[in-house]
Formats: C-alpha cells, structure tokens, sequence
C-alpha cells in the first residue's frame, strides 16, 4: 500500500505473533481433543437448500452465488458522490471510470523510446490506469456476470453484499467524525440482518469487498484510534466474509485478502495467452528493480537501505524516480516496462506490509523478493502456492537494516536454473492475479475474482461441515515455518 497513510506495523505484528502463539496452542490442544471440530460450527437453519443429487453436468451445482439487491445508497450513489470527495481523492470519478478500471492507456511513448517499446500496453490489449484501491466497483462488476449467479437464494452456497466498503470510507474518512464514518456500515448491517438470507446462517455465508487494508476498516483496535471505519467489528461483518487487498491478522479475522487490481484486464483468454508469451520471451537486461519511495518519516523502514543498494551500489539494478513529486513511478507504462525488463522485483513493505507494486511486478513476469512474510505470503494464500519458494525469493528485512546482506549478490548465487522455474512459475500464475475486464467474459481462464469466489464458497462450506479445523492447523504450521525463519 501506498500513499494511504500511518498503519502501525509493530502493532501488526503483534497480532501476527500473538495470532502464531495461539495457533501453536490450538494445535496442541487439537492433538489432544484428538482433533474433534468444535468451533466455526454452524448448523443451518431448515430451508437451506443443501441438495447434492439432481443434474451431475451442471458445474455450478452446489457453488451458486447470490447478489443482494442493494439500495443504490450502498454502492450506485456512493460513486455518484465522487466528485465530491473534499479534494482527498480529487479524480475519483476518472479513476472509477470504464466499469472501475480507469482511463485506458495509450501508447505512452517517453524520451528515448520508441513506439515498440509499449505496442500492447494500450486498452485494444485491455490495458487501463487503474487505481489501486478501486476493488470494489471492479469486483462487483465481474459478479454481474459470474458464471454461476443464482437469482434463487435458497440455491446459493453464497450471498454477495455489493456494498462499496472502500469507496465509503474515502468519503467520510477525513474531517468527519466517527458516527458519520461508520453510518453507511450500521446502516448496511441493520439492512442485511433482516432479510430472510441471512438468517439461514446468520451471515456466515455472506461476503463483501472492501477493496483497501484491513486497517481502514477495524478502527478500534487499530493503534491510532482515529484511524479508519469500524465495518470489521461490527456484529454482522463478524460472521461474514470481506475481502480486503491486505489482512490485519491473516487467517484469523473475518478479513481475507486478495490481490490488488493491476492495470491489466483482459478481455478474452487469448489477451492472457498473448501476454504470458511477450512476458516468456521479454529481454530482461537487469537484473533487479525497485519502483517506490523512500519512507525517511519511519525508523523501521528498510526503503533507503533498498535505494541505497539498488543505486550507486549496482549496475545490476535500475529504479524509477519516485521522490515527493516525481510523477514517473505513478506512470503505469514506465513502471510495467521496467519490471517487464527485470528478473527480480524488489518489494520492501510500504506504508504496510503489501504493496500493489508485487502484482504488477508478477504480472510484467518479474520474480518478486519480499522481505517480509506479511507482505505476499502470509496475505493472498487462495491466490498464490503455498510453497512460496516456487515463485519467490525471501531475504528477511533484518538482514537488509542490520546490512549483512547484499541483496545484488544473493539474488546472482541463485543458479539460472532455479531463476528459470521461478519465473515459469511467475507466467503461469498471471491469469489468477488479474481481474478481467467486468465488461467480457473470459470462458475459459479463471481469474483473481474466479479464484476468490471459489475460495469463499469453499470457505462456507468448510463452516457448515466444521472443516475448518483443519485448514487451520495447516495454517499454524505454515505460519510456524516462516516465524522460525
Ligand atoms: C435475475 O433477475 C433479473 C431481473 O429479474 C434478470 O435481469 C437477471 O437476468 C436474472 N439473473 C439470473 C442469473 O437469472
Ligand atoms: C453470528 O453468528 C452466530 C452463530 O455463529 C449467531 O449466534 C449470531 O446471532 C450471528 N450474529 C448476527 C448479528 O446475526
């Protein structure tokens, strides 16, 4: 995340640690009570269509979605509202454009460049300034058109509350006070508790976007206690699902995350397939890159160590200006075309511990090194393997403050071999990291929207059965593996 103002990472990882320590102490007590399922049980009430017999070709039995019908105050009006947002998001209207997807890009030709250098990057390949945060309208979007959309709830194994959860909160996020803040999120908790939906399961198989952190929304238990709205503390957003593009305690809250939109959004499968071969056969003339700012404002930030060894200290690496002021690492075809000539993309924590940059880099074919488990791996489980090694590298950011570490000569031991698969690995994962354009339908390709419904849908039936004890103590050995890092 950038740009988006002060998250507490200490407090973070607090939680994280503190969520690791209950983990390892469920998992004793799992082994003792030999495993049996207790919590997240739900029984359902009578009603809930649960059949599993009936038409064996339909690929949607058992994994319909229904939408709620809002009323427009929910999410239609809230994106009327954009050109009102008091100058704190000044060109939300533009950026919310085209379906949520932003201005398409043209062939944005700079000094020193020819035209070669960005044939395809333009929306004819479904390329769009997307803004990072614009989740919401996006998803949406996609839902409208999902394969498997149901206007028959007693059918659904999910319902989707198309409530725009991030755009409300940069309406009423500066200079209100936090009645105002949170009135839309009462209000659509107060709205959602008496349809006959959610008392099937009292909300657990519902689930909504707000396409920003977690942190924006969990504003009392958040350090700075002004911080944000309180969506995920509210009793009825406890039981469901909302997926956020970072998660505050992951694998442990009512929060999920999912990536970040990039500025790709194919059409069709064969803009993917397109893709993925320019990405294969990229040139990649350096061998590390770096897009970001230095955070001179935080102690803990290891940005200026980042800078400093990717600057003067290598030839290797190359990054783009993006010093207070420079427009150029905001500029989506010079930032796509750097990591589309990279092998490794450098990903230090932000503002937070994620940044969108890592999608982007992943989606140029660039193999990203994150220098802490919260920033990818820990997050976006449903969309990225578990074997982070697969696609990854991790050098721990203690090791880049305390400065033993180069960075330029860790990433060159690795042998061109392993360098190979993992970029292998990087292409064959692009479709899953990208939201196609809402406007299409991609028959055959699942994207990062394809990816979070299944998952959400699989989450809800794990509850019904009591599954879910199981994911979690894959979870805490996982979690124990990068903690002992
Ligand atoms: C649901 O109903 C609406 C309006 O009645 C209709 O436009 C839409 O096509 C229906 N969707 C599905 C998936 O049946
Ligand atoms: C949340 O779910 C629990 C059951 O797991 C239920 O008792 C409670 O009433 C639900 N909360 C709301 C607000 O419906």
């Amino acid at each position: 995340m950038e740009k988006s103002g002060a998250v507490p990472r200490w407090r973070f990882l607090l939680l994280v640690a503190a969520a690791f320590w209950v983990c390892i102490l469920y998992f004793r007590m799992s082994l003792v009570l030999t495993g049996v399922a207790v919590e997240h049980t739900v029984s359902y009430a009578p009603g809930y269509d649960n059949r599993r017999g009936g038409d064996d070709a339909d690929p949607c039995r058992g994994r319909y979605v229904y939408m709620h019908e809002l009323p427009p105050r929910f999410n239609a009006e809230i994106l009327r509202g954009c050109g009102s947002t008091d100058g704190r998001w000044p060109d939300m209207c533009e950026q919310l454009s085209n379906a949520g997807l932003g201005q398409p890009l043209g062939d944005e030709i700079g000094a020193g460049q020819t035209k070669g250098d960005y044939v395809g990057l333009t929306a004819a390949g479904g390329w769009y300034a997307t803004h990072q945060f614009a989740l919401d309208a996006i998803f949406h979007g996609r839902m409208r058109r999902h394969r498997c959309l149901t206007n028959d709830s007693s059918k659904a194994a999910a319902v989707f509350v198309p409530f725009y959860a991030g755009f409300d909160f940069v309406r009423h996020h500066w200079g209100y006070d936090d009645a105002t803040r949170d009135a839309a999120s009462r209000d659509l908790a107060r709205w959602l508790v008496r349809r006959p939906e959610w008392r099937r399961a009292g909300g657990r198989d519902h689930f909504l976007v707000a396409g920003r952190t977690a942190w924006d929304f969990r504003r009392d238990t958040n350090l700075n206690s002004n911080w944000g709205t309180n969506l995920l503390l509210l009793e009825a957003t406890k039981n469901m699902t909302v997926l956020v593009v970072e998660s505050s305690a992951p694998g442990h809250g009512n929060d999920a995350a999912v990536p970040y939109p990039t500025y790709f959004h194919p059409r069709a499968a064969a803009d993917v397939l397109d893709w993925q071969n320019r990405i294969r056969n990229a040139d990649r003339p350096w061998l590390m890159s770096f897009v970001g700012a230095p955070r001179p404002g935080d102690p803990r930030s290891i940005r200026s160590q980042i800078i400093a060894q990717c600057g003067a200290a290598s030839s290797a690496c190359q990054q783009l200006g993006c010093a207070f002021g420079a427009s150029q690492c905001h500029t989506p075809a010079a930032i796509m075309r750097l990591f589309e000539s990279s092998v490794f993309c450098l990903q230090p924590p932000g503002d937070s511990y994620t940044r969108r940059s890592a999608f982007d880099a992943m989606v140029a074919g660039c193999v990203p090194v994150f220098f802490h488990p919260a920033s990818a791996y820990l997050q976006y489980t449903w969309h990225l393997p578990r074997d982070h090694a697969r696609y990854s590298v991790y050098i721990p950011e203690d090791d880049v403050r305390a400065g033993t570490v180069s960075i330029e000569e860790t990433l060159k031991r690795i042998p061109p071999a392993a360098v190979r698969r993992m970029q292998e690995e990087v292409v064959r994962l692009v479709p899953r990291l990208v939201y196609a354009d809402p406007r299409y339908t991609m028959e055959t390709v699942k994207d990062a929207f394809d990816v979070a419904v299944d998952a959400v849908v699989d989450k809800v039936a794990e509850t019904r059965t009591g599954e879910s004890e199981g994911g979690e103590v894959r979870w805490s050995s996982w979690l124990h593996k990068i903690w002992s890092n």
